[in-house]
């Protein structure tokens, strides 16, 4: 095979790689490879969206979850979780205080909350789009019927964030209770797209018993969905789940990752996202610095901030949402960056 070096080349000039290709790049990776790789990843972040930051507002509205995910500290068998969602009212003023500090995207996140039926989500989409019809709303919300996802984006929402975890089925199953698939995962992918919105799918990095194959697997999916926006972290273990114990994945390969990303889809949503942050205090900037172009501080409350724990140690669970925006353009502005104020749409469809 080629030597890696110039595989990076002819992935920044032709956006695709074998899966052979892919894994000998992740298997073989050194720091100096890395340090080429993440050049070649400003050089297209930076031609498609210059030196802009775009943020959106995370507002976890909920962490009940019928789920049961080995992984994720809301799975439904932690009886330790303290359990909350918030109200109409709660998650408007959180809209009201993002909108103050320049957010023009706001992200519903929660488990998957029976309570949040389609009528309650309709309503608050509708709420939200009628009093910020500037901004955009984002749903990240698990797994529906394709007629829920064609009702909420009917209401009025514009993007839908729905992590594929991972490609390949027998992984998937690991990380999985017997109730979920990777198929269905990726089917519900298919249909939002289909339906109309602006789609973000993504993995965790260093999930137990993932090897540098499966990345690839991940890789290839996503150059056949070719998504508007790709979230990436690593995993990190959480003290009440069965995967307590495990190690977590490593900024290092993570970083990596976001690399090969900016030039899989050049043109792709990026975000350096909290989890980055989480393993080590500068991740979110080593992040932009590797390709990424996103980030999604939090707008929750902080009354509930410490209980949407999906992984320990998780970074701003007591900060307010003015003084996390405040940091983040002191961190953005320190690497040459900027925040922006804009929706930050992807730039996947126009041109
Ligand atoms: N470590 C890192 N990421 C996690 N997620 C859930 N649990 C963890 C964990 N322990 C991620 C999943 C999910 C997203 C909302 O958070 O990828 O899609």
């Amino acid at each position: 095979m080629e030597d890696l070096r110039s595989l990076l080349y002819r992935l920044k000039e032709q956006h695709t790689l074998t899966k052979e290709e892919w894994t000998a790049l992740i298997a073989g990776r050194t720091p100096k490879l890395a340090r080429e790789l993440f050049s070649l990843a400003r050089q297209e972040q930076q031609r498609w969206y210059s030196h802009d930051i775009y943020i959106r507002g995370l507002i976890e509205f909920t962490n009940y979850c019928r789920n049961d995910c080995l992984y994720c500290g809301i799975r439904r068998s932690n009886k330790n979780a303290a359990r909350y969602r918030l109200s109409q009212e709660e998650i408007l003023s959180c809209c009201r205080a993002g909108y103050d500090l320049g957010f023009r995207t706001f992200v519903l996140q929660g488990g998957e909350d029976s309570y949040f039926t389609d009528e309650r989500m309709i309503d608050l989409i509708q709420a939200i789009k009628s009093r910020y019809p500037d901004c955009a709303v984002t749903l990240s919300i698990g797994e529906r019927s394709r007629e829920s996802y064609q009702a909420f984006f009917d209401a009025g929402a514009d993007r839908y964030l729905l992590r594929h975890e991972t490609f390949n089925g027998e992984h998937y199953s690991r990380l999985h209770p017997p109730s979920l698939s990777a198929a269905r995962r990726q089917q519900c992918l298919w249909d939002l797209k289909d339906i109309g919105y602006q789609v973000g799918t993504g993995f965790m990095v260093g999930s137990p018993f993932q090897t540098p194959e499966h990345l690839a697997e991940d890789l290839l999916f996503i150059e056949k969905l070719q998504p508007h926006m790709v979230g990436i972290g690593p995993f990190i273990p959480h003290h009440d789940t069965p995967f307590a114990t495990e190690p977590a994945g490593t900024l290092e390969l993570t970083l990596f990752m976001l690399g090969l990303l900016r030039l899989l889809l050049p043109k792709v949503l990026l975000p350096a996202t909290t989890a980055l942050g989480t393993i080590s205090p500068d991740g979110r900037e080593q992040g932009v610095l590797a390709g990424a172009n996103v980030v999604m501080p939090n707008l929750s409350p902080t009354s509930v901030r410490a209980k949407y724990l999906l992984y320990d140690n998780k970074i701003a669970v007591d900060a307010e949402a003015a003084e996390g925006r405040e940091l983040l353009e002191r961190q953005m502005t320190a690497i040459g960056y900027r925040v922006v104020t804009a929706r930050g749409d992807s730039r996947m469809t126009d041109i």
